[in-house]
Formats: structure tokens, sequence, C-alpha cells
């Protein structure tokens, strides 16, 4: 069962990128399959740190074939200026190893600015954003008025669609929002030139991807986002407009779930979140700045897109258990455990409080959740670097309690640990999953 499903088990940032690099260098295609370039991947190579927003991070790796999804929903500029950052770093990404599905919808600018209007419209409630114009560009899509990438290869059919989408979204953001109108000739001209640059990477990702399958090629789906920002699975409405979780890769590549292999969860060792809506273990003040970092480095807690500084607390095991369930995942990664070294003592969320009652289930409605207090275990902590080890043995005593007690509290075997930034600072726990 060849497909292997990488996913954020928690709101995303949770270190994936890291770990499709790892993977990857046994696959023959690395597919992202939702999302678009609200997404960031962080991957550190020797000195070299390589920032990834559309593309899987797997293109680093010279023999795998990057496949951009028919779920996902891409901003060719973004996705041009990201092509162009890595050619000049030597990595190919000639149409033979970049590809992108002719199902993927396009962002526009239009798509943009409705994302900054109405997230300006929406005051004290704004979701938070990228203003990336994923969710309006899903919109499109859902409504069946969206862009396909398969336009790209027809120059007049995407001009006549760019000048009528434009000039439909000018007349939301003009007499809704009071906003400027949008230059459709403008649009248009700068698609066309979009389209020439990417036409060639257009293909059929069900031909791909099928022929692969039945030739045995191992594929890896990359997921972007996290569990807890899904749609339908995560913390509606402070979520994403698409399906991070292990359903949406098989929508998104168009793959049925016969063909999957592991779905591997990754999560960090305590939790982060970006944008608003609750979040029951969030920490304020100098614990919440240890967690965070002050951002000097680039793996501290702050957005990869964003800039913003994420929100942080402990380690959510309620949230955890529902990426299990969800995803039915086959095992964990563990991320950063490198950043809880020196603490000394550590508290684990086990349960929540809701209403005078306890329960270990994630509440489906945000009113529920926001009054939801989580009820700790604390654990102790370990003074010692873990920064050096690479099998557990070499790990302290209470690092390797605080990972197994993730472990059987969850159901759920450990893989990998990371206990550092660099490609190969990794514990590799288990490697007969
Ligand atoms: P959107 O995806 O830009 O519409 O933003 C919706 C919510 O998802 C906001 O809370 C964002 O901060 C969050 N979000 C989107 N992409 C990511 C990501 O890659 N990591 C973490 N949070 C994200």
């Amino acid at each position: 069962m060849p497909v292997d499903i990488l996913i954020g088990a928690q709101w995303g940032d949770e270190g994936k990128g890291r770990f499709t690099d790892l993977l990857a260098a046994d696959m023959a295609i690395v597919g992202r399959y939702s999302g678009g370039d609200n997404a960031g991947h962080t991957v550190t190579i020797g000195t070299e740190i390589f920032k990834l927003h559309l593309i899987p991070s797997g293109i680093i790796h010279e023999g795998v074939v990057c496949l951009i999804g028919g779920g996902t929903v891409v901003n060719p500029a973004v996705l041009l200026r990201e092509m162009a950052g890595l050619a000049e770093r030597g990595i190919s990404v000639s149409p033979d190893r970049l590809k992108l599905s002719r199902k993927a919808h396009l962002i526009t600018p239009a798509h943009i600015a409705l994302d900054k209007a109405k997230e300006a419209a929406r005051g004290e409630s704004a979701i938070g954003t990228t203003l990336r114009g994923i969710g309006p560009a899903y919109t499109d899509k859902a409504a069946r008025v969206g862009l396909r990438a398969g336009l790209l290869a027809d120059p007049e059919g995407l001009a006549e669609a760019i000048f009528a989408h434009v000039e439909a979204h000018n007349q939301t953001l003009t007499q809704i929002y009071g906003v400027d109108p949008l230059d459709p000739t403008a649009v248009a001209a700068d698609f066309a030139s979009y389209a020439q640059q990417l036409a060639p990477h257009l293909v059929d990702e069900a031909v791909l991807l099928h022929e692969a399958l039945a030739q045995g090629q191992p594929i890896l789906a990359e997921g972007a986002q996290g569990t807890l920002l899904d749609l339908d699975h995560g913390t509606y409405p402070f979520v994403t407009s698409s399906h991070p979780t292990a359903a949406g890769a098989l929508v998104g590549l168009g793959i049925g779930p016969r063909h999957v292999g592991r779905v591997i969860g990754v999560a960090k060792v305590f939790t982060s979140r970006v944008g608003s809506g609750p979040f029951p273990c969030e920490l304020t003040g100098e614990t919440a700045v240890r967690l965070r970092g002050t951002g000097e480095n680039p793996w501290d807690e702050y957005g990869t897109t964003t800039g913003r500084p994420r929100r942080v607390g402990w380690l959510d095991l309620v949230v955890l258990h529902h990426a299990v369930r969800v995803n039915s995942l086959t095992e964990l990664v563990l991320t950063k455990l490198d950043v809880l070294s020196g603490l000394e003592e550590i508290p684990v969320c086990v349960a929540y409080e809701m209403d005078g009652q306890t329960t270990t289930y994630l509440p489906p409605d945000q009113a529920q959740l926001s009054r939801c207090r989580p009820v700790y275990e604390t654990l102790p902590g370990w003074a010692e670097d873990v920064t050096q080890a690479r099998a557990l043995a070499e790990l302290p005593a209470n690092a390797r309690r605080y990972i197994e007690f993730i472990s059987e509290t969850l159901q759920t075997p450990v893989s990998y640990v990371s206990v550092g930034p660099a490609r190969n600072q990794v514990v590799t726990v288990r490697n007969d999953l």
C-alpha cells in the first residue's frame, strides 16, 4: 500500500516540512493535497534554510517528483517566486520534477482583496486569516465559479475567465466593502504571463498518480496546516477553508482509502496556534515567552508566512486524541523536544473540565470549547541538553517518560522525535512501522 500521509495533528506549524524532507528520500512522488500559500514549511539543511509555501518539501531531494495536487489553491505569482528562489539555489524545478494539477484552483488578486475586506469587516470576530485569498478561492470553488489551473493552457479562455471573474468580484469589493476595484485588464495580462511559464508544469494527476500506484511506486501525501484547522473537524469557524486531515489527502489527490499505508501525525511537544479562536491550554507571561522564543531564530514560534507571534501552551492530549481518531493515525512524530529541556516540571493536558463534567473528547462547538478548562497531569522535567541524542536510550529518563506518557495515553506509537532544527537532529524511536 504505497501512499503514506503526513499530516499536522494540532493547529499547524508542527514541523511537518522537515519530516516530509526526511521521508521524501524514499519516495517517488510527494504531493501537496490541500491549502495554498497560507502554509509555511521550514527545512534546514546545513546552513541553508528553505522556506516553502506551496512547493512540497520533497523538492529538495533530486529524484523526487513533486505534485501540487487538485485539492490545493495556487497563487501563480507566489508559485513562480518560490520556483525562482529554489532555482537560484541550484534546485531543479523543471516540469519533469514539479507538476501542477489541472484541477487545482487559482488564487487571484480579487481573492486576496476579498480576504482582506472580509477580515476587516469582521472586526473583533476576525478569523485572523493569513490574508492570502485562501477562503475566497475555496468559496468560488464550492460555488462552482472558480478558475482551475487547467485554464493556464488555454490563453483565450483564461483571459475571458479572468476578466469575468475580476468584474464580478469588483461588484462585491466596491458595493459591499467599499474598497477600490481591480483593473481586469492588468490582472489578465499578469495571468497571461504566469500561464506561459506554468503551462508546461500542468498535469492530469490521475494519470501521474495511478500509473505510479500501478507500478508500486511509493507516494507521500504532504499535509499543510493541521487537523484543528480542518473545515469540518477543526475548531470551526476558526479554521482554514480546506481539509488538512487524512481524508483530505484522498480527495485532494484523487486516491481511494485502499491505497493508504502509514498515516503519520506530526505534533509539537507543546501546543501553538496562530489566528483567533479558543485555545484551552494557552499560556501567557514568562512561560509563554520561554516556549515561543524571541523570534531571533528561524525555528522560534513566529509564523513562517505572516511573521505573527504564535500563541503557545502546554501539550494538549485532548487535541491529539481527536487527531488520532479523525485521521486514523498509525503513528506520531513529535517535534521540538529540546525546547522543554531545563523545565523542572511539565504539565500535560489530559482532559477538559466543562460545566462540571470531565471529557477527553474535543467539543464540536466553539461556545463549548471556550468554556473548557484544562485538566493537567504534571510530569517531571529534565535538565540535560537533548540536542545530541539520536536514539531513545540517549535521552534522559524523564524525557523518555514524557514520550512514553504521550504514546500510552493516546495508544499510538511514536516513531521519531526531533531534538533540534538541523536535518539530522532526530531521535529514531521506532523504525519498524
Ligand atoms: P486562512 O487559511 O488564511 O484562511 O486562515 C484561517 C486560519 O488558519 C487562521 O487562523 C490562520 O492563522 C490559520 N492558518 C492557515 N494556514 C496556517 C498554517 O500553515 N499554519 C498555522 N495556521 C494556519
